[in-house]
């Protein structure tokens, strides 16, 4: 019943992004080819990022308190799944004052070349520098719905997706299990998946447990931020 109710539903922001002129006006937000046109789009003024709901300092309170506890031998690894042109694996690389390993992933080309070139520092830019000298970050290319290329079992402690599974959750339901079974697939013991979406919980809530059993979701608001509720569902992995 639950998963019924979800597949009628569309996410607000989402709903939104479609019927905007020139941005994401199109039926299938999970198709790559209208991200990569999405990410191709000249961005206003010079900001080199382009953050979906909100960026890295609304959830730096949140994400933190998670990384202090890594050895610098050892960084915990972090995974930002569908991180399109968001700053938040910059920003974790570049202001967390704890070492941690950020691995950003998109399926979009075009938005990872572009995280790239603001890693390197190209055309007069400098490149990015860690927040401590312990910290790593690189970006790649990779199916959410297929993390096997980019990430064994069990090999992240942190995993993030800010809009991502709201995104492939409009290709159909089979395609949504798919990613949230490979996040939960490559979250190490311990491990935690944070999904930002702006959907109601009750309409998520019911689906992730039912997707996660054995696991702890739990749920935070967030904001408002410009007049709009978010929400972090959490997944503790218990295995
Ligand atoms: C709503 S945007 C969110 C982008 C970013 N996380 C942010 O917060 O700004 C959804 C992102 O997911 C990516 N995406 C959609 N389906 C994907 C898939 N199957 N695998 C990997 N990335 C995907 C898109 O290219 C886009 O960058």
């Amino acid at each position: 019943m639950a998963a019924l109710r979800w597949t009628l539903r569309v996410s607000p922001m989402l709903a939104r992004a479609r019927t905007s002129p020139g941005s994401l006006a199109t039926t299938c937000l999970a198709d790559r080819y209208l991200w990569d046109r999405f990410h191709a789009q000249p961005r206003p003024g010079s900001v080199p990022t382009f953050d979906w709901f909100f960026g890295y300092e609304e959830v730096q309170g949140l994400l933190l308190p998670l990384l202090k506890e890594g050895p610098v031998s050892c960084p915990p690894r972090v995974l930002d799944v569908g991180c399109g042109t968001s700053g938040l694996c910059t920003s974790l690389y570049t202001q967390s004052p704890y070492p941690v390993d950020v691995l950003g992933v998109d399926f979009s080309p075009v938005a990872v070349a572009h995280m790239n070139r603001l890693l390197e520092g190209s055309q007069g830019q400098i490149p990015l520098s860690p927040g401590h000298p312990a910290s790593h970050l690189c970006f790649r290319q990779a199916d959410a719905q297929n993390l096997g290329p980019v990430a064994p079992s069990g090999s992240f402690q942190l995993l993030l997706d800010k809009g991502t599974w709201d995104a492939v959750a409009r290709g159909g339901l089979p395609g949504a299990r798919r990613m949230l079974s490979e996040c939960l697939r490559v979250l190490s013991k311990q491990g935690t998946l944070i999904q930002f979406s702006d959907e109601d919980p009750d309409v998520r809530l019911p689906f992730l447990e039912q997707m996660c059993c054995g696991q702890t979701v739990t749920m935070q608001e967030l904001g408002p931020f410009g007049g709009i509720t978010y929400f972090a569902y959490l997944v503790k992995c218990a295995h």
